[in-house]
């Protein structure tokens, strides 16, 4: 038990490493201040108390999706987190992921699977000057607002269980993204065939964790899921030629 004073923040960070191999939370008092975030908590450990303290951060302003952490379990931006004033929070590295050191993880795997989507490819109609009434963008415009936090990733248990089986909803999203843009004539059924989109049984806990909220599930997940069953389902494409959706 370590005693907190009312003017402080008991931050119990996730050490591991060089030295710290097994990893194991070790308790940092900080002084409190009105507004403080738990990116502040860790600045100020890694100023005052542990300069060797690793951890990932860029913008400080939610904008660079650098600072994702577990604090007191749930996958948020550290930089877009208060800390309770006397407060006592556990701040552990996203726990899908492989951890290097601290509360830094390994998310080369993450861009492997970026580098599978099919690119964009415009439509060839000789039109080089595109009219797109808003209303057909509204939801790639949403998707675009991902700031590659990996927080959703993070959250799903699918990928925590089933590991490299899905590519998870980051990359269904990037797909719907593609998929769904008004202009864009991309073949992207191999990738979606082998997504494990299947395996993903809709619980939404990735569209309650995205700090940009967009609508992961309802609006990427969920039509990824009904163009793949309409690929595969011979009767489902008969009757969507028929009936025009
Ligand atoms: Fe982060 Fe949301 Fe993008 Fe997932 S979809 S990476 S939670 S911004
Ligand atoms: Fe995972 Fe989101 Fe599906 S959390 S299970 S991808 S709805
Ligand atoms: Fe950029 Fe938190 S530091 S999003």
């Amino acid at each position: 038990m370590v005693d907190v004073g009312e003017e402080e923040v008991l931050l119990r960070v996730h050490r591991s490493g060089s030295g710290w191999k097994l990893g194991r939370l070790v308790p940092y008092r900080v002084p409190w201040r009105e507004g403080m975030t738990v990116l502040d908590g860790l600045v100020h450990v890694q100023e005052n108390q542990e300069p060797g303290l690793a951890f990932r951060r860029n913008c400080g302003a939610g904008r660079c999706g650098s600072c994702g952490a577990e604090v007191d379990g749930r996958p948020v931006l550290t930089c877009s987190t208060r800390l309770p004033r006397g407060g006592d929070v556990t701040v552990e590295p996203m726990r899908t992921f492989p951890v290097i050191r601290d509360l830094v993880v390994d998310l080369s795997g993450q861009w492997v699977t970026a580098g599978r989507v099919p690119l964009f490819e415009a439509v060839d109609d000789g039109d080089d000057f595109w009219r797109i009434p808003r209303e057909d963008v509204s939801d790639v415009a949403e998707f675009r607002r991902c700031i590659e936090c990996f927080l959703c990733q993070d959250v799903c248990h699918v990928l925590r269980e089933h590991g490299q089986d899905f590519v998870g909803p980051r990359f269904v999203t990037l797909l719907a993204s593609l998929d769904m843009h008004p202009r864009d004539a991309g073949d992207r059924s191999g990738f979606s065939a082998e997504s494990g989109l299947e395996l993903c049984n809709v619980t939404r806990c990735c569209q309650e964790t995205c700090p940009e909220e967009i609508r992961i599930t309802d609006e990427a997940i969920i039509p990824e899921k009904e163009r793949l069953i309409s690929r595969k389902d011979p009767v489902a494409r008969l009757l969507k030629r028929v009936l025009g959706r």
